[in-house]
């Protein structure tokens, strides 16, 4: 399996005060779906925003499908970004007033890349989203055309799954999305999730602090394994 991401010696710190992350190594293989697990405050979020590149580490490469993106540009490590990760957020960060076809559409409007996966692969991009949403939505289909703000949770957070798939990405990054959900939902999200990553080649990355859901993952790691610094 070729290599989709790779942490080498990384060392962070907000604001450069005391390490938050200490990794000497860790890294994903394309199609290798990988489930972190660890406590509030263990430095989970703050993983995915280096991996992302939303951050930059003091110390150490974060080597991302082939590019290591600690050295490039802030413009061109945001491209990057919108180009090769799609991210689930822990409160989804949809844009409220937007329609769930609108928020779906958004990264093809931040990456050409992604843009042109959609077409290939559904003949447009608005054809593309509406596929990403049946498949979520499946027997339930709300109104796509209205404002997401007047969906429920659970239907947000499927939008916001429909979100980072579009075009494909290489790499989905999920913060902890199913803590809002019972556990009948949250586990029929993380198959739905899991099977349209699969549809698409895109390799899952999950974060949270629920081992029940790491049952459904090949790859299961823990945070003390990955960072040396020493949970509180
Ligand atoms: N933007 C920030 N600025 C300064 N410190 C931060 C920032 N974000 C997180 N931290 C600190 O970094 C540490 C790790 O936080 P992080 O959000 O990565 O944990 P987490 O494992 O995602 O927690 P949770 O499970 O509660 O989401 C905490 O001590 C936190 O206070
Ligand atoms: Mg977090």
């Amino acid at each position: 399996m070729s290599e989709l991401l790779n942490l080498d010696l990384v060392r962070f710190a907000w604001e450069a005060k005391t390490d938050v992350l200490n990794i000497p190594s860790f890294s994903i293989s394309n199609g290798q779906h990988t489930f972190i697990m660890g406590p509030s405050g263990c430095g989970k979020s703050t993983l995915l925003n280096l991996i992302g590149g939303v951050v930059v580490p003091q110390h150490g490469k974060v080597i991302l499908n082939g590019v290591n993106t600690t050295q490039l540009r802030p413009s061109h490590r945001d491209r990057i970004r919108a180009d090769t990760t799609g991210f689930i957020f822990q409160q989804f960060n949809l844009v409220p007033y937007l329609s769930a076809y609108e928020n779906v559409l958004l990264p093809c409007q931040f990456s050409q890349a992604r843009a042109e996966n959609a077409i290939d692969q559904a003949g447009s991009a608005k054809r593309a989203a509406d596929q990403l949403l049946l498949g979520f939505f499946a027997d339930n289909v709300p109104d796509f055309n209205r404002p997401v703000a007047k969906l429920s949770v659970g239907q947000q957070q499927r939008v916001a799954a429909a979100r980072a798939l579009i075009g494909n990405p290489a790499l989905i990054i999920a913060d902890e999305p199913t803590s809002a959900l019972d556990q009948d939902n949250r586990l029929r999200f993380m198959s739905l999730l899991l099977r349209e990553a699969d549809r698409r080649g895109s390799t899952l990355l999950f974060v949270s602090h629920d081992p029940t859901l790491a049952d459904q993952f090949p790859k299961v790691c823990n945070m003390r394994q990955i960072n040396q610094v020493p949970m509180r």
